[in-house]
């Protein structure tokens, strides 16, 4: 059969209330045009993250009664240990209460004043913990990874040439070297397995432990599967556990490829620096056979990770972004190519080139997206990254809007549904005005500010 169809049925439902698109116009009015800000019962399809936004399977749901709430040496502690050691075999496996908390751990050994740490793409919390310590971040994705139109099968790979001159230039002040897969940041595009064994190699070469943020570690070994010569024929965990093998350690939000409403970890192979990082934990997070989790949460998220690796499901969660891609494609609209693992983004730029990137086209194209179907999208843009340290504002890079697809929770016909709503925001595209800011915080503005209309 050619049709991908969804590999679960369902068996719990949330009701989605319906709204009006006056009710929406208002709503939001009433949100000062902060996303952000919308009462969830107020939004139909919501596209805002993929993260912890998932459904648990029924038999995660029967895991979180077998979770053992010990304060120290749970079993559920074990079983999430077997479950992540399974796939990505490091020797310490730390669990934190999500992904940000393990970076902030991971920081707390290797940042620090003055310190370089390269990446692809560094996520925005990994950026945040980098700069707090006192460190630099900085991004090394191949050129193909920054120009929304390159076909490139690996858009998220590393410029190793890059890599190897930023070694030769830092040296010393090169804690580590790290890698996103998927690069959320550049799409949800994969990293193929030949650069994560060439990012290995050069920081092995430099004696520098090389950690992996594995976040959407699944997403990214199907496109290994999909696309990277002699791979077709391999397992799922067998191609997990070749991406790992080559690291040293790796920070995860388990919202994501783990299939969990919350969680996270940190794992890394040095027993001295695991030492350091439990120590931490102790502090910030909690005893070491819990981080920062309760005992249902690591059994919900040991079963999770027996789940993620399932082909069927890879295969319908990729095919969810490609199927909207190829038509908002067809539709002429502009979208990022190919399709990323858990989003589709919109290159607002393209697609109104008449507003100026500082009255915020992305904005203007998510706020007129709720408006018309009750979609919430997130921009990624000049309202994200704009704000400079010295409160000056500068454009981004570039203007997108990201839609992305919460794990096993809408199916083909709310698709459909949002392609349509595309169809009709094309149709007042060129009505469309921007927007300016009329409070901020000094620091992640996008979360909080308010705006008005121009
Ligand atoms: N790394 C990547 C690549 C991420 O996408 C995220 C979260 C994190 C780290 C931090 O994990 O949220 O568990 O603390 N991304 C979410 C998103 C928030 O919407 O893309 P966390």
């Amino acid at each position: 059969m050619k049709t991908i169809i969804e590999p679960f049925r369902i068996k719990s439902v949330e009701p989605i209330r319906m709204t009006t698109r006056t009710e929406r116009a208002a709503k939001l009015r009433a949100a000062l045009y902060n996303l952000f800000g919308l009462h969830a019962d107020d939004v139909l399809i919501d596209l805002l993250t993929d993260s912890g936004t998932g459904a648990m399977s029924a038999e995660q749901w029967a895991a979180t009664m077998r979770g053992d709430e010990s304060y120290a040496g749970s079993p559920s502690f074990e079983r999430f240990q077997a479950a992540v050691q399974n796939l990505m075999p490091f020797k310490h496996i730390i669990p934190t209460h999500q992904g940000r908390a393990a970076e902030a751990i991971l920081m707390a050994i290797f940042g620090g004043h003055g310190q370089n740490i390269p990446s692809n793409t560094h996520f925005d919390t990994t950026r945040g913990n980098i700069e707090a310590s006192g460190a630099f971040a900085h991004d090394l994705v191949i050129a193909e990874g920054r120009d929304g139109q390159s076909n490139h099968p690996f858009k998220g790979n590393m410029d190793i040439a890059a890599l190897e001159a930023f070694m030769d230039q830092h040296g010393d002040s090169v804690p580590i070297v790290m890698l996103t897969i998927t690069n959320n940041a550049g799409g949800g595009q994969p990293v193929s397995l030949e650069n994560i064994r060439a990012v290995a190699a050069v920081a092995k070469a430099h004696g520098k432990p090389f950690i992996i943020d594995g976040c959407r570690f699944a997403e990214n070994a199907w496109f290994i599967k999909q696309r990277e010569p002699g791979q077709g024929d391999r397992s799922i965990p067998d191609i997990v556990r070749d991406c790992f093998a080559m690291a040293d350690g790796m920070t995860m939000s388990a919202k994501k490829d783990a299939f969990g409403n919350i969680g996270g970890w940190l794992a890394l192979n040095d027993d001295g620096f695991a030492e350091q990082a439990r120590v931490r934990l102790i502090q910030t997070e909690g005893f070491p056979t819990y981080g920062g989790l309760a005992g249902r949460d690591l059994d919900a998220l040991a079963q999770g990770l027996t789940e993620i690796v399932d082909e069927d499901y890879l295969r319908y969660r990729v095919r969810t972004n490609e199927y909207i891609v190829e038509r908002l494609d067809a539709m002429g609209i502009p979208v990022v190519k190919p399709a990323g693992g858990h989003a589709v983004f919109i290159d607002a730029k393209r697609w109104l080139p008449q507003i100026d990137p500082l009255h915020y086209p992305a904005h203007a194209v998510a706020c007129r997206l709720y408006e018309i179907g009750g979609i919430r999208s997130c921009e990624i843009g000049s309202v994200m990254f704009g704000r400079q340290p010295d409160g000056s504002e500068k454009a981004a890079a570039m203007e997108l809007v990201r839609l992305a697809f919460p794990r096993r929770t809408y199916t083909q016909s709310h698709a459909d549904y949002v392609i349509e709503a595309f169809g009709e925001l094309q149709a007042e595209i060129d009505d469309l005005k921007g927007f300016r800011i009329t409070q901020e915080p000094a620091i992640m503005r996008h979360f909080t500010c308010r705006f008005a209309p121009l």
